[in-house]
């Protein structure tokens, strides 16, 4: 892995045009005569956080100028790419079960471009092994270099040649990627980039760079646009959202970054991952609660209950002030709804230090969790911690915690019955007019409903819960 150091300052350019519209005119030339059907088609397979799905989007973007269309499996495409994921050990097999899996396509069809992107492809010792064991993988790039991915593919389409591009250049900030959305209701929108936190058990500051924020204003002008197009649900990103703006020139707070999103007109909802507890201040709960569109929803990974974990895990919060801003949070916005990471099997974890997290799962309420069992990676400073208690304890642990949370959810949920929920129709579920509705809070009520509804805000009634999911009836309807 390459050596990092702390940036300071960092630049933006928006040079997407000036260097990277030849390629997309030349990849044009060359699909015409290579394609399999009448347009080219390409299968993207994103893996992994908001962060990467928001890159496949740009992937998408950058592929659509050139023309190609889009298929959700990779038999007739003529790109198949997998934006991948390295922040635990189960996203990485995936990726090599699912690149060996085409072994037998590529045969077939000597011309179809296989293409690997992502986080895993940062990490040296992953894109050695994709050189050596997948002779028929023809490009491989990190995350650095995204906004060349046109270039990219032209020298991989033209030349015949295997790519291989591991790119630790994080002091630009890249803007003017074109940009092709998965949805049109829901949207993410990337404000910053990179970690520096170093959490001990954590690749992901290795594999994207050093923390690094958009300007203000193209934030608020890609926001707006996403609003006058109708998105209405759009969910802020970063690792850690709340020092977005360090080391910016005009150096303005996350909180004023949303307070200024929230002054755009418009019906919709804004959410934000990831918050870090230790820089969650009580000014961006203020904010929360005195917004007009910020869903009363605070995504807050705690990742263990215990301090003394806490600290070998580098989180810079102990027990007490996360439960501080949890019950901050309780305090000043009505019904929040918290939802939060957490990982089992730390290496030193003992079944008391266990006993924490299941006590303060229990006092904390989560509306969800994402739960994951503690993941090896190379070169992070937990990797080399002892790790004395085995697999199979860590997955009774596991089950244990998934015990205690789904009753906790399906008694949170059992609350919500008799209340009316202000919903965004999001789509269908089905037939039987169910439509699949979501709450401020982030839980779904199936609603039954006309289809020309989705998109559309609403008053349901609950009626009836389920362990994560609620059942509920138009108030108007
Ligand atoms: N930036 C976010 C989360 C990024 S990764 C934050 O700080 O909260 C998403 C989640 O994956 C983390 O919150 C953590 O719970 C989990 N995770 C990260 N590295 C892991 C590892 N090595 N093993 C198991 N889970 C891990
Ligand atoms: Fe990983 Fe910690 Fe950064 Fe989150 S804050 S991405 S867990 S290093
Ligand atoms: Fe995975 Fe990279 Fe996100 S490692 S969790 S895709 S930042």
């Amino acid at each position: 892995m390459g050596q990092f150091v702390l940036i300071e300052k960092y630049t933006t350019v928006n040079d997407f045009e000036n260097t990277q519209n030849e390629y997309i005119d030349l990849i044009y030339e060359i699909m015409q005569s290579r394609k399999r059907g009448d347009v080219p088609i390409a299968y993207i397979h994103t893996y992994g956080c908001q962060q990467n799905v928001a890159d496949g989007e740009r992937i998408k973007g950058m592929l659509s100028q050139v023309g190609f269309e889009f298929e959700d499996k990779p038999d007739n495409a003529d790109v198949i790419l997998f934006n991948t994921c390295a922040v635990r050990e189960h996203a990485e097999d995936r990726v090599f079960g699912n690149v060996g899996a085409l072994k037998n396509l590529k045969r077939k069809y000597p011309d179809t471009l296989i293409a690997l992107c992502g986080c895993m492809m940062e990490q040296k010792h992953i894109a050695d092994r994709m050189y050596k064991s997948f002779p028929y993988v023809n490009l491989v790039f990190g995350t650095h270099a995204l906004h060349q991915f046109p270039e990219l593919l032209y020298r991989a389409l033209a030349k015949g040649k295997r790519v291989y591009l591991r790119d630790n250049d994080d002091s630009l900030v890249h803007e003017g990627i074109p940009v092709r959305r998965d949805g049109s209701l829901k949207g993410w929108l990337p404000i910053m980039y990179g970690c520096n936190n170093f959490c001990t058990y954590c690749i992901v500051p290795y594999v994207r760079g050093r923390e690094r924020s958009r300007e203000k204003d193209i934030i608020i002008s890609e926001a707006r646009e996403m609003i006058n197009s109708g998105f209405k649900d759009i969910t802020l990103l970063g690792q850690n959202v709340n020092s977005y703006g360090k080391n910016l020139k005009n150096g303005v707070s996350f909180a004023e970054l949303i307070k200024e999103i929230d002054d755009i007109d418009g019906d919709y909802w804004l959410r934000f991952m990831t918050s870090h507890p230790k820089d969650c201040t009580h000014e961006l709960i203020d904010t929360i609660a005195q917004s007009k569109h910020i869903s009363k929803h605070l995504h807050l990974p705690f990742q263990s209950g215990s301090s003394r974990i806490l600290k070998l895990m580098n989180r810079h919060y102990d027990r007490e002030k996360y439960l501080d801003i949890v019950n901050y949070a309780k305090k000043t916005i009505p019904d929040v709804s918290l939802t939060s990471d957490v990982i089992v099997g730390f290496p030193g974890e003992t079944y008391e230090d266990f006993k924490e997290t299941l006590s303060l799962i229990k006092e904390v309420e989560f509306t969800s969790l994402f739960t994951f069992i503690y993941s090896p990676r190379v070169d992070t400073p937990a990797a080399k911690m002892d790790d004395p208690i085995p697999a199979e304890e860590k997955s009774k642990w596991f089950r244990e915690l998934l015990d205690v949370q789904e009753e906790i959810a399906s008694r949170r949920c059992a609350s919500m019955v008799g209340t009316t929920q202000r919903v965004l129709m999001e789509s269908e579920k089905g037939k039987d007019n169910i439509i699949n509705a979501r709450t401020s809070g982030n839980i779904i009520v199936e609603t039954k409903a006309p289809a020309e509804l989705i998109g559309t805000f609403q008053d349901v009634k609950v009626t009836s819960a389920g362990n994560w999911i609620l059942k509920g009836e138009l108030i108007n309807g």
